[in-house]
């Protein structure tokens, strides 16, 4: 199922890099779905699924009756050099992230910054009334300590779940954590000790650089190409050069990118680390929130040595307050056990039998499909708005998946003063230098689309107007085009 969806995204990014190329210019017909089906030898379904991502990300325009054309001017992020190799970091983010973070949720402001989607759209409901059954039936069970490792039955669910997307993994391999932050603070844990590197791809979420930072780890860079993720040429040389112990990365709707690595790709980065010997920490904190029709493969599944550390929650899916997350351990499930048991005994038990219920109930599945319906849509008409509203000389990613958007500004845009003047607007964003051990991406920032109204709307348009305003000593004032 999972090679279905690889090879829709495998021909679009085929049909962009010849866009990209000129080989189709701006204004030219593209091959007919019914040449380009027999062409590729993939079905018409591919290729119509290839056309229609193209389309929604703007490269594309479908007429009726004529077919598909190239538009104007396509938007796309730049590459990210892949030369970025210098020696691995001590990393100090902390302060301005916790401030980001405490912004982010003061509520008068519009926050475009955190990484949560409108509770409006998780069947909280549903979970609450899971809640106080689960407190009425099984007071005892609910206030007494739970397993260490995690609830059993809530263990074997989150098993079936990553089966679902081609992950083979048993209950007895997981631990459940306290979120995803926790899941991969652990990971990193139990594999370093102070002063080791440690390989990011970056922009890098920036939860990891402070799990790095508070473990006195060292952090080295590894740029992830807009299109299909960590720059594995890159990997290659700075696991020659550095030996770092663990990399870390997130192959799936990516943050701050929201793209996601083809299957191959995902299998060539298991198969070099496993090469290597060194874990790889994967983070699928974005799990389930894809665009396309047929959930990824994640890395984990082509895990043959048990060196793939899974961390994933239901923080983006169901309810980041539950504060339920997980990890399967492969090969360090005893110690991650151990650790989890030293710090906090376990997770609450509460939230953990709610959830197991939940996820019994058999409902997960529709919601999540409704939940990404809606949030590709809030990503496309907040890609839409930026296009509107801000000055030319911006470049905007296309998420294949979860709901940021990753914004370059023009050159001499700084972000971390947007961000003060947009705070002082009342807006939060994120600037880009929280997403690298090293301070760069000074004119990028990432934006939420986890909602979407008239407000938010309102914010990228004066949002707009501050770049331009940044910008004006420059220049140029004029809109950027599709
Ligand atoms: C990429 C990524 N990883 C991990 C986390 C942490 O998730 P949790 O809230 O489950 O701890 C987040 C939360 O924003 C995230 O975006």
């Amino acid at each position: 199922m999972s090679s279905a969806s690889t090879l829709y995204q495998r021909v679009a990014n085929r049909v962009l890099r010849l866009i990209e190329k000129g080989v189709y210019p701006a204004g030219r017909r593209l091959p007919s779905v019914r040449a380009l089906s027999r062409r590729m030898r993939v079905s018409i379904n591919t290729i119509l699924g290839a056309y229609r991502w193209l389309e929604i990300r703007g490269f594309v325009e479908a007429r009726p009756k004529s077919g598909h054309f190239v538009r104007a001017r396509p938007q796309g992020p730049r590459p990210i050099p892949a030369s970025l190799r210098e020696n691995p970091v001590p990393v100090a983010v902390h302060k301005l992230i916790q401030e980001i973070v405490r912004n982010s949720s003061v509520p008068r402001l519009i926050p475009l910054g955190m990484a949560m989607v409108d509770p409006r759209l998780l069947p909280l409901a549903r979970l609450n009334r899971i809640l106080s059954s689960v407190a009425r039936r099984m007071p005892e069970l609910a206030h007494s300590y739970a397993d260490p490792a995690g609830y059993e039955p809530l263990r074997t669910q989150i098993a079936r779940l990553a089966a679902d997307a081609g992950a083979e993994f048993g209950p007895d391999e997981i631990v459940v954590t306290s979120g995803a932050q926790e899941a991969l603070h652990l990971a990193l844990e139990v594999v370093c000790r102070p002063n080791d590197a440690v390989a990011v791809e970056v922009p890098v979420y920036y939860g990891v650089l402070q799990a790095i930072e508070s473990l006195g780890l060292r952090a080295i860079e590894i740029p992830a190409d807009a299109l299909d993720g960590m720059n594995l040429d890159a990997l290659r040389a700075v696991l020659k050069q550095y030996r770092p112990r663990a990399v870390v990365a997130m192959p799936t709707s990516h943050n701050p990118l929201g793209i996601t690595m083809p299957e191959s790709k995902k299998r060539e980065l298991a198969r070099i680390l496993a090469h290597e010997r060194v874990p790889l920490i994967e983070d699928d904190a974005a799990s389930g929130l894809h665009f396309g029709p047929v959930r990824p493969s994640p890395a984990k599944a082509f895990d043959s040595q048990g060196l793939v550390m899974y961390c994933s929650s239901i923080s983006k899916v169901l309810s980041p307050g539950l504060r339920v997350g997980w990890i399967a351990c492969g090969r360090f499930r005893a110690e991650v056990e151990h650790r989890k048991t030293f710090r906090t005994s376990a997770n609450a038990t509460m939230p953990q039998l709610a959830l197991a219920e939940y996820f019994e109930e058999g409902a997960f599945g529709r919601h999540l499909r409704s939940l990404r319906n809606i949030l590709a849509g809030h990503v496309d008409l907040m890609s839409r708005a930026i296009r509107r509203s801000f000055p030319i000389g911006t470049q905007l990613s296309i998420p294949s998946g979860g709901f940021h958007l990753w914004v370059e500004l023009p050159l001499g845009v700084n972000s971390l003063e947007l961000y003060q003047l947009a705070l002082r607007a009342g807006i939060t964003i994120v600037p880009g230098p929280v997403f690298s051990p090293r301070g760069r991406f000074e004119n990028h920032i990432r934006l939420s689309a986890g909602r979407w109204s008239a407000k938010e709307e309102r914010a990228i348009s004066d949002l707009g107007n501050l770049v331009r305003q940044m910008q004006c000593c420059g220049g140029s004032s004029s809109t950027m085009q599709m």
